[in-house]
């Protein structure tokens, strides 16, 4: 049984697996972040890479054993998360894990500001070796609860939506090729006039196309993908009424899925419109017959990434919606 191990931080929160078979606590990372509905996204895009069958989470217990507030944050953090993640979530005694892990990173000789650093990565690396030790004597325990989901589909969709922002920041981290094909999955899946398909998606991706795409427009940012989406008006549908074509209407919608999916998958993105288009069909060779409408800058948000102030600015409904 492969087991996911958290240590809850206020800042930064450390995340561990353990292999298949459930022995031996392995990789861990840590998560900076102190928004809670943005870390439970971050992890449920390790729990889709790394498919644990139950996840635990470190318990800070006050040394008598009783609860305090940080104990019922951690019970809220993991029932969230359990919904979330349909993965049964457990809580484990984590005392002394953080003053283990201090005392390891200072042996192992790592500076103060390393230490703090790794030191959640590490305490959740004990946390999940001791519940693994344990669930070892108790291979009773070791069958999953089947978790229902409490009826909010329509919650983390507004959730997803309301969340999104334009990250203009990347971290160093790439895109996993899984991650990438969901993306372009959710794309293949719009709709499209008379399902016509005419998007043509170019992953940028190598090092030479990511300096060329960078050269063309400081709107790539430093993502470590761009998606340059096209498509080729004559096998877009035209609307008889009035001679429109629908080709750019069908690849903003190919390009809205494929922004929603990625921050599904905790990946950022940005919309982009500011570049030459006939330039970029130079470029990278692309055929006469197709046009160029936009690039979406792909990649995990750096740390310090945010929300532009054009965010939080929304016109009201009353302002944008008439009922008729
Ligand atoms: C059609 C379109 C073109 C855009 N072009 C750019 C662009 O070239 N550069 C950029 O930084 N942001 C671009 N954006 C992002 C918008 O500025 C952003 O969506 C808007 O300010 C709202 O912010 P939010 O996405 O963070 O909610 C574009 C968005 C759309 C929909």
């Amino acid at each position: 049984m492969k087991v996911m191990g958290i240590d809850l931080g206020k800042a930064r929160t450390g995340v561990c697996v353990s292999d298949l078979s459930g022995f031996l606590a392995g990789r861990s990372i840590t998560v900076t972040e102190h928004n809670r509905a943005r870390l439970i996204e971050a992890i449920l895009a390790e729990i889709r890479a790394e498919k644990p069958e139950r996840i635990v989470v470190g318990l800070p217990l006050n040394m008598n054993g009783t609860e305090g507030f940080k104990a019922q944050e951690c019970r809220e953090f993991a029932s969230q998360l359990e919904q979330s993640a349909c993965i049964e979530t457990v809580l484990w005694d984590e005392r002394g894990s953080s003053v283990t892990a201090n005392r390891i990173l200072s042996d192992a000789g790592k500076k103060r500001g390393k230490q703090r650093a790794r030191v959640d990565a590490v305490a959740a690396q004990i946390i999940l070796q001791s519940y693994l030790d344990w669930l070892n004597l108790h291979p009773e325990a070791k069958t999953p609860k089947k978790i229902e989901r409490k009826g909010e589909e329509t919650m983390n969709f507004q959730e997803l939506v309301k969340e999104r922002y334009s990250v203009r920041k990347f971290a160093e981290r790439p895109v996993e090729e899984e991650k990438l094909q969901k993306v372009l999955e959710a794309g293949a899946c719009a709709p499209t006039a008379k399902n016509m398909q005419p998007q043509r998606i170019y992953v940028l991706k190598s090092p030479e196309a990511i300096e060329k795409i960078r050269g063309l427009t400081r709107c790539a940012f430093n993502a470590p993908v761009v998606l340059l989406v096209a498509g080729a008006p004559k096998e877009g549908w035209v609307n008889p009424f009035n001679d429109r074509p629908s080709t750019e209407m069908d690849c903003s919608i190919v390009t809205t899925q494929m922004m929603l999916a990625a921050k599904e998958l905790g990946l950022g993105s940005t919309w982009v419109c500011w570049f030459d288009t006939e330039g970029a069909k130079k470029l990278f060779d692309l055929p006469e017959d197709q046009e160029v409408y936009a690039l979406l800058p792909l990649g995990y948000p750096a740390d310090d990434a945010h929300p532009s102030s054009m965010h939080g600015s929304r016109k009201s409904l009353e302002e944008t919606v008439k009922y008729l």
